[in-house]
């Protein structure tokens, strides 16, 4: 009990930081806690929030996610651009294997992602680093893990060619899409304005809106910002009041519970190398700035407890662990096992509504769709 309190206690305090930190607005980690007096149970600051307090904070950092994708810069919605992107998004042809699509690394039926450490992809090969989740992606301030995409679009051109990943040149995905009649149909349907439909370009535009579908709203988490205070448990809760006065909402926070802003990963102390492992400099590779070096982009947090294993080296399978890793790393504090549990259960209740996603029925091949390549460029 006393413990608890004091949890408590210390937990307010480093939550007032938290906002000052939130409001400040940098990409630096909150303040350490300072030391608090734990026999002093008579502080008012140890009263246990109301729900109604917990909501009104909790309005202030998180959004809930919007049923409908949101509208994309230079890039407007239509069903026809959905559906040619989802046709793309299942298309293995658009690696030179025939054998890897978007979908096997970002699999929609677990989470949008493949539950590997590193991903697998062209002969087998594995990439540097796990594949994040898709779902949601869209209300990242960037892609990928440091950041080097920024936006969807722009993202989708990277894997097709990374000699890791699908292996291909954007030469031969167009010829393999103009081969076949029924793509070139699908093109001049979603760009009806372009001169020319079967571009690159047109392609990751595609992929884009249909990704930008791919949502998972109503999750307990939502419900509850929405004003349902009994859609949380009181563990649920006091995870949240933890997540937020400790000061990981400083880094994970908006409408995907992160995706806001880079951060160094072992802010505070740092985390194993196997975990860290140092030749991955993270941001710095991309910005040359010293700050940057091992800096992350802070995941999303939603669906997180269907999106194992953690961390950009996929070598963390609990998500207790990774929670616990959090807290050393990148706020020096070691969680109690009830505080880790805690938290673990809020982070849940922000597993949302999965996206039912049709496998849609691919085009034909032509004598003219360049065949495939196995191994190799090619
Ligand atoms: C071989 C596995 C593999 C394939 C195939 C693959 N991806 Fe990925 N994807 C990854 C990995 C690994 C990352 C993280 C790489 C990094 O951050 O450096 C990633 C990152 C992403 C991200 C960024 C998400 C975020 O939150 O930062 C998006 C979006 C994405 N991929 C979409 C796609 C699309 C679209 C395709 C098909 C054109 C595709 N991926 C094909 C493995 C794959
Ligand atoms: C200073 C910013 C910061 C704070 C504070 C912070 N995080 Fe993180 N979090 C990150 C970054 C950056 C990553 C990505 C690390 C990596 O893999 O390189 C991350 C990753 C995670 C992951 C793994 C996500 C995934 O998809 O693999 C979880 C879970 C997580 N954080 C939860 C928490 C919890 C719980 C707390 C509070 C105890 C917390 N974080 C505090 C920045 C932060």
């Amino acid at each position: 009990m006393r413990s608890a309190l004091t949890a408590v206690a210390f937990a307010l305090v480093l939550g007032l930081f938290g906002i000052a930190f939130l409001q400040g607005g940098a990409a630096e980690p909150p303040p350490a806690a300072p030391p608090t007096d734990a026999s002093d149970t008579t502080s008012p600051t140890t009263a246990p929030e109301t729900s109604d307090d917990l909501l009104v904070r909790a309005q202030a950092v998180f959004r809930p996610l919007p049923t409908e994708p949101p509208v994309l810069e230079g890039n407007p919605y239509s069903p026809e651009k959905e559906l040619l992107g989802r046709m793309l998004w299942f298309d293995p042809r658009l690696s030179s294997s025939w054998f890897i699509s978007c979908n096997s690394c970002h699999n929609l039926g677990t989470a949008g992602v493949d539950l590997q450490p590193r991903s697998i992809g062209h002969a087998w090969q594995r990439g540097g680093r796990n594949s994040p989740t898709v779902l949601n992606a869209v209300f990242n301030l960037a892609q990928f893990w440091d950041g080097r995409a920024e936006d969807l679009a722009a993202q989708a051109t990277g894997p097709i060619q990374d000699a890791l990943e699908m292996n291909n040149t954007p030469e031969r995905v167009i010829n393999t899409l103009m081969s076949m009649p029924r793509y070139v149909e699908l093109f001049e349907a979603a760009f009806p304005d372009a001169e020319e439909a079967v571009t690159f370009e047109n392609m990751a535009l595609a992929i884009e809106v249909f990704e930008s579908t791919l949502l998972t709203p109503g999750a307990r988490f939502d419900r509850f910002l929405e004003g349902d205070t009994a859609a949380l448990s009181d563990l649920e809760r006091q995870g949240l009041e933890l997540f937020m006065n400790r000061g990981c909402s400083g880094c994970h926070m908006g409408v995907n519970v992160g995706g806001t802003n880079y951060y160094p990963f072992g802010v505070i102390e740092r985390p194993d190398a196997e975990i860290l492992p140092p030749d991955d400099v993270g941001r710095f590779r991309i910005t040359n700035v010293e700050a940057d070096r091992y800096a992350f982009k802070s995941p999303t947090l939603r669906n997180i407890e269907l999106t194992p294993p953690y961390f950009h080296s996929g070598v963390v399978w609990e998500l207790a662990d990774a929670v616990r890793i959090m807290g050393s790393a990148q706020l020096g504090q070691e969680l109690t096992d009830e505080e880790v549990a805690a938290i673990t259960a809020f982070l849940r209740t922000l597993t949302g509504e999965q996206p039912v996603v049709e496998q849609p029925v691919l085009p034909p091949i032509t004598s003219l769709t360049p065949k495939p390549v196995p191994t190799g460029r090619p």
